[in-house]
């Protein structure tokens, strides 16, 4: 199998769809009602704009990358997996060092098909839920970053289909179909995680959404890529180098905006970041605002690794379907049978940790990891916040904080970590997340720019593509 990608096909792939006929017939087949979908439920008023999107031409590490303008209807979604690793083997559980299962296993069929369904729903959810935001971009700079986003989810869910369509048949087929179908905050069809369903309104929910639910994506994909099942392993592989663009936005997103704040306050000589009223009439984010919405989506993200404690998650793992996050680097047995992992828990109203079977523990694991990557990411935030002479930091909340799933769904706790009475909880709610006053303030600070970058986010240091900060990214058409 090469590494260059075949663009002589409608449907640009490195998996050789040019000698498989029956699998280019059913993708092509599902091709239109993709179309239709994007159409429908993509990039709102935008479809007709000449976006400078990166377009895969190989899979290459050295250069995967190719700039034009496209219509992005017209974008070149393709099927990319990354390079064969020779003599692979299954890399943890029950099956661990047996050659890397090249077909589906028939006896976990319907476990790897429902992995592969959960990951593919979040890729269309995603564009869904960020179609309106190009009409507020805080410069095309901005737009066309989340338009390159947006398309490289819609290449997620290919990757996907890819999968099932190849592999499960006509299942594959029919679950390929549901997910066009479903959609995010859907009454009666919603996407299957609840994160999903949420509303990414504005720039600063879209930002925190990459900053931490694409970082949740990076690791799910993370543990796939460790999967027994090899192709499953390399679709995630490649879409790995994908999602690190998808965290840079929210990253450097939120650090613009942090800039544009300090710089702001400091010109203005305002020291106290709770003089909110002040703040926000220089037209910036105050920092507290900016605290609640991690607040909010930190939460949300959370929930995305289900319950602590879970047999689904066990199950995938013995069986070889799903590894931990870089499970080739962790030293151990990578069978964990009779192994521990601290958990933590509320007993009488305190926290403290207790070990659990580690096999049972995957998700709090998971989570764990994830943690710790975030915390990395606050830090770098609070030191653009302290470089500025600002007297203000950011800080995670605590994990049992506004949960929906898992042990802490039924608890009321601060994003301080107190355990305190629901009703205190629901009269303090304003100072913990984003309240309907911080919208309506963000629905009026957040306007079309005609040209340049908005007052609440600095310019970047540099361009895409090693363009300046202020070229025409997006060309729009009357
Ligand atoms: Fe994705
Ligand atoms: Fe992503």
């Amino acid at each position: 199998m090469s590494i260059d990608v075949d663009y002589d096909l409608r449907i640009p792939n490195n998996v050789g769809l040019a000698e498989d006929a029956r699998l280019r017939k059913a993708l092509e087949s599902w091709h239109p009602g993709y179309l239709d979908w994007w159409k429908r439920m993509g990039p709102d008023g935008f479809q007709d704009a000449l976006v400078y999107l990166r377009t895969a031409v190989t899979v290459d590490p050295r250069g995967w990358a190719k700039f034009d303008y496209v219509r992005m209807p017209g974008y070149r979604w393709g099927i990319l997996l990354a390079p064969a690793v020779e003599d692979r083997t299954v890399p943890c559980g029950i099956h661990r060092g047996k050659p890397a299962w090249q077909e589906v296993p028939g006896e976990y069929r319907a476990l790897l098909r429902r992995l592969i369904v959960i990951q593919g729903d979040t890729e269309p959810a995603s564009v869904e839920q960020q179609r309106y935001l190009g009409k507020t971009a805080p410069s095309l700079y901005d737009m066309r970053n989340l338009f390159q986003v947006n398309v490289e989810e819609g290449r997620h869910l290919w990757a996907m289909v890819y999968l099932l369509q190849r592999y499960f048949g006509r299942d594959g087929r029919e679950e390929s179909e549901e997910l066009l179908r479903r959609q995010s905050g859907d009454v009666d069809k919603p996407r299957i995680l609840g994160a999903f369903n949420e509303e990414t309104p504005d720039w600063l929910s879209f930002f925190f959404f990459t900053f931490f639910t694409d970082r949740d994506g990076r690791m799910q994909l993370g543990a796939l890529a460790e999967s027994g099942f090899d192709p499953l392993s390399r679709t995630c592989r490649f879409m790995l180098t994908e999602e690190a663009f998808h965290m840079f936005v929210g990253e450097s997103g939120i650090t613009r905006i942090l800039e544009a704040t300090c710089v702001a306050m400091q010109a203005a000589g305002i020291e106290d970041p709770y003089d909110v009223e002040a703040v926000r009439n220089l037209g910036v984010i105050d920092l507290p605002l900016i605290q609640r919405k991690a607040n909010l989506h930190y939460s949300l993200t959370l929930d995305l690794f289900g319950s602590e404690i879970s047999t689904n998650a066990a199950t995938a793992f013995n069986a070889g379907l799903k590894g931990r996050f870089q499970e080739s680097k962790i030293e151990d047995d990578h069978r964990l049978v009779g192994d521990s992992y601290p958990v933590l828990g509320l007993v009488d109203g305190r926290f403290g940790t207790k070990e659990v079977p580690a096999l049972t523990a995957l998700n709090a694991r998971l989570r764990d990891d994830f943690i710790t990557n975030c915390e990395r990411g606050i830090d770098r935030f609070n030191k653009i916040i302290a470089a500025r002479g600002v007297e203000f930091q950011m800080r995670l909340p605590h994990v049992a904080f506004n949960r929906q799933i898992g042990q802490f769904a039924s608890v009321s706790i601060t994003p301080a970590g107190e355990v305190i009475p629901e009703e205190s909880w629901r009269n303090s709610r304003s100072g913990f997340l984003p309240t309907a006053d911080d919208a309506s303030f963000i629905r009026e600070l957040m306007r079309p720019e005609a040209s340049g970058f908005a007052s609440w986010i600095a310019p970047p240091k540099s361009g895409i593509d090693n363009r300046p900060g202020d070229f025409e990214y997006v060309k729009l058409v009357a």
